[in-house]
Formats: structure tokens, C-alpha cells, sequence
């Protein structure tokens, strides 16, 4: 039988990975792991909890205390078969996708114990491999032995154009410039934070889609994930 492994998507946030990795575990049979929306789902209970200071700061010790109640899990959506996140039992993916939540998610991440506790969940749902993670530290810290690691990013203007239309279409009455600021601000918190920056992994391949259809980067995943899978 044919030897499975493990896929580390990482990039900049709204450049399509979720997309791309979603249709390539749909197409290769792998477990299909979002792990922004892990990171989103926190989040979610902090600002459900008011954990939030009248600057928009995490109130970190607050949230330290309250992450053993913090159960984040995944079912499969009977139709799509794919995973929808869950935050202690409640599915809350269109919850976690809001511009409130994108715009106070990134300091949640930059937490030394949020990111210890995600990572460790991480690693045991990789354990039997056949999965691909998308996220910003898989290569790097998650798995850093995985098989296929990929490093996408696009212009933060393209990127921005695709969360606009993204949250337009849904029906969201949004800027486009809070959204283009939205994307430069996490783009710089996320590759400047202390623990677990965004950075391509040195054996990461990395993927500019800027200028490529659909089409053509699920096409290139595709054919490199064929031929690493060979290579085993
Ligand atoms: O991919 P996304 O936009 O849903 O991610 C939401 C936030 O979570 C983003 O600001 C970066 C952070 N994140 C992270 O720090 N590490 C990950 N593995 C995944 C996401």
C-alpha cells in the first residue's frame, strides 16, 4: 500500500491555502486540518468571555486559567465530508470566519500557551499521518519532519480582493481597505510575534499565486504531491 504523509500548508493569511489543501486531502483521501480556525475558535471564547481589554488586548492571564475549559475539536459535515470546527461541543465555523474575530485572532496566537496547547492537538492528529495541516508554524514547529511542506503567499492586495469578494458574496458590508489593513496587520504581527513566527521552512517549496488560477496551483500540488509520495 501506498506510504501516506504528512502536507504542511503555511502562508500568509487569505492567499487560498485552505482552499488548495482542502480539495487536496478531497482528492488524495487525507484528513484535511485547518488550523487557523483552531486558533479562531480560541478567539471566539475569549471574546465570548470578555477577555478582551478596552485597548483589544488579550487578557492573558484570564485566558491562561480558563484553557482547560477550552475544548476544541472537529466533526465531519456529512455533506462536504469535511471537518467544521468546534468550540467546546458548538459548531462555530461562520462564527470564526467574522471580521471581528480576524481582527483580534492574531495577538490569541502570539500566546506562548495557546500555542503549546494547539500545537500539542496538532501533533496527535498527525500521528497516523495521511493528513494535510494548513496554518503558519506546520513546517517549522508542528511537523517539522513532514514529507511535503508548502509556502504560499500572493500580493496583500490580491489577497485582500479575494477576502473582499470572499465576504461580499456571504452578504458582509465590508471595506475593502479595513480589509487590506486587516490582512498587513496580521501579516506583520504574525511574522514578527516571538513564538512560532511565520517563516517558510528551509525545505518548504514555496508557491506565489498572485498571478495563477485555481486551476493551476491545484494542478502543481497535485503533481508534487504525486511525486513526493513516489519518493517514499
Ligand atoms: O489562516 P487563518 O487566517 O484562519 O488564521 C487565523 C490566525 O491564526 C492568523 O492570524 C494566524 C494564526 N495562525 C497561527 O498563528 N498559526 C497557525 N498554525 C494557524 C493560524
Amino acid at each position: 500500500m501506498e506510504k501516506k504523509i504528512i502536507v504542511a500548508i503555511d502562508g500568509h493569511s487569505s492567499c487560498g491555502k485552505s482552499t488548495m489543501a482542502k480539495a487536496l486531502a478531497q482528492k488524495v483521501g487525507y484528513i484535511y486540518v485547518d488550523t487557523g480556525a483552531m486558533y479562531r475558535a480560541v478567539t471566539l471564547f475569549a471574546l465570548r468571555n470578555d477577555m478582551f481589554d478596552a485597548e483589544g488586548q488579550p487578557k492573558a492571564e484570564e485566558l491562561e486559567k480558563a484553557m482547560a475549559d477550552v475544548n476544541i475539536s472537529f466533526v465531519l459535515d456529512e455533506e462536504t465530508k469535511l471537518p467544521l470546527v468546534c468550540l467546546n461541543g458548538e459548531v462555530v465555523e461562520s462564527e470564526i470566519r467574522s471580521l471581528t474575530v480576524s481582527s483580534r485572532v492574531s495577538p490569541i496566537a502570539a500566546l506562548p500557551f495557546v500555542r503549546a496547547a494547539l500545537t500539542q492537538a496538532q501533533q496527535r492528529m498527525g500521528l497516523e499521518k495521511g493528513i494535510v495541516m494548513d496554518g503558519r508554524d506546520i513546517g517549522t514547529v508542528v511537523f517539522p519532519d513532514a514529507e511535503l511542506k508548502v509556502f504560499v503567499t500572493a500580493s496583500a492586495e490580491v489577497r485582500a480582493q479575494r477576502r473582499y469578494l470572499e465576504l461580499t458574496a456571504k452578504g458582509d458590508e465590508v471595506c475593502f481597505d479595513d480589509i487590506l489593513r486587516n490582512v498587513q496587520e496580521r501579516d506583520y504581527i504574525d511574522s514578527h510575534r516571538e513564538v512560532a513566527p511565520l517563516r517558510q521552512a528551509e525545505d518548504a517549496l514555496l508557491l506565489d499565486n498572485s498571478e495563477l488560477t485555481r486551476e493551476e496551483q491545484m494542478q502543481w500540488l497535485l503533481d508534487t504531491f504525486k511525486r513526493v509520495v513516489e519518493c517514499q
